[in-house]
């Protein structure tokens, strides 16, 4: 059995996962900021009024973990704005730097408050979008979400130079077009299905493969 940490877990993929892990009998801490009923539902051990912009928070999570040893920790928890060329007003500038704090610094934020938790041999998986890949951006738009995750694919590649000593792997993941509320359910695939595919690829990291961009169907993705 192995104990995971999951941010984002009371709605949408993240909540998908603490379904998943929890019913292969992993011992699952399903963070977030409020509680569900679909959340309260899964006996995940639930550690709820943690906002991962929130220093003080984190710093209290940690406490309360004390010498619990996290196997796998997933940041998941991110937000999407769409500001378009034109339009890039005062309002638009301060939903960038929103989404910097939350899709960029939350997963440092997180792993940083949690690295004496993190147990020998751990794995991280970052939940990225491949709408922070330079080489697949086509179709523009969307500055502070391509940005805001551009921005964490390099936060991961430092963590995984900087927690190889320590035998830590790191991954960034992109978890397919998922219906959630975050694309108003306009995903190709569910929930459920995407969070199967990211379990999969998180068993499978080693090593040798931190710091790699994959989409969650087991296909590479170019930076
Ligand atoms: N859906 C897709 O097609 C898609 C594609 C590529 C990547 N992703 C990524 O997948 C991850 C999960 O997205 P989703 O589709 O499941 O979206 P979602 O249904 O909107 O869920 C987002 C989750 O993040 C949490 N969250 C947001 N801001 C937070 C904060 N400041 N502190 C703590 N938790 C916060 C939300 O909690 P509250 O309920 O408290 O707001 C919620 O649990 C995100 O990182 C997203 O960028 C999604």
């Amino acid at each position: 059995m192995k104990t995971v940490l999951i941010t984002g877990a009371n709605r949408g993929i993240g909540l998908a996962l603490v379904q998943g892990f929890s019913a292969r009998g992993d011992h699952v801490i399903a963070v977030c900021r409020r509680s569900s009923q679909a959340l309260d539902k899964t006996g995940a051990q639930v550690e709820a009024g943690i906002d991962v912009t929130d220093d003080d928070a984190l710093a209290h999570l940690a406490q309360r973990l004390g010498k619990s040893r996290i196997d796998i920790l997933v940041c998941n928890a991110g937000i999407l704005t769409n500001e378009k060329l034109g339009g890039i007003d005062q309002a638009a500038l301060e939903n960038m730097r929103r989404q910097f704090e939350v899709n960029t610094l939350g997963p440092l934020r997180v792993v940083q408050a949690l690295l004496n938790q993190l147990s020998e041999h751990a794995k991280i998986g970052i939940i990225t979008s491949r709408m922070g890949s330079m080489a697949d951006n086509d179709s523009g738009g969307y500055y502070g979400y391509r940005a805001s995750k551009a921005a964490v694919n390099a936060v991961g590649k430092s963590l995984a130079a900087d927690l190889k000593p320590r035998g830590i792997a790191v991954v960034l993941l992109h978890p397919g077009f998922v219906s959630t509320d975050m694309v108003n359910h306009a995903g190709d695939v569910s929930p459920e299905h995407a969070g199967t595919q990211l379990i999969e690829r998180l068993d499978r990291l080693n090593l040798k493969d931190s710091g790699t961009f994959w989409h969650a169907n087991g296909t590479p993705l170019p930076w």
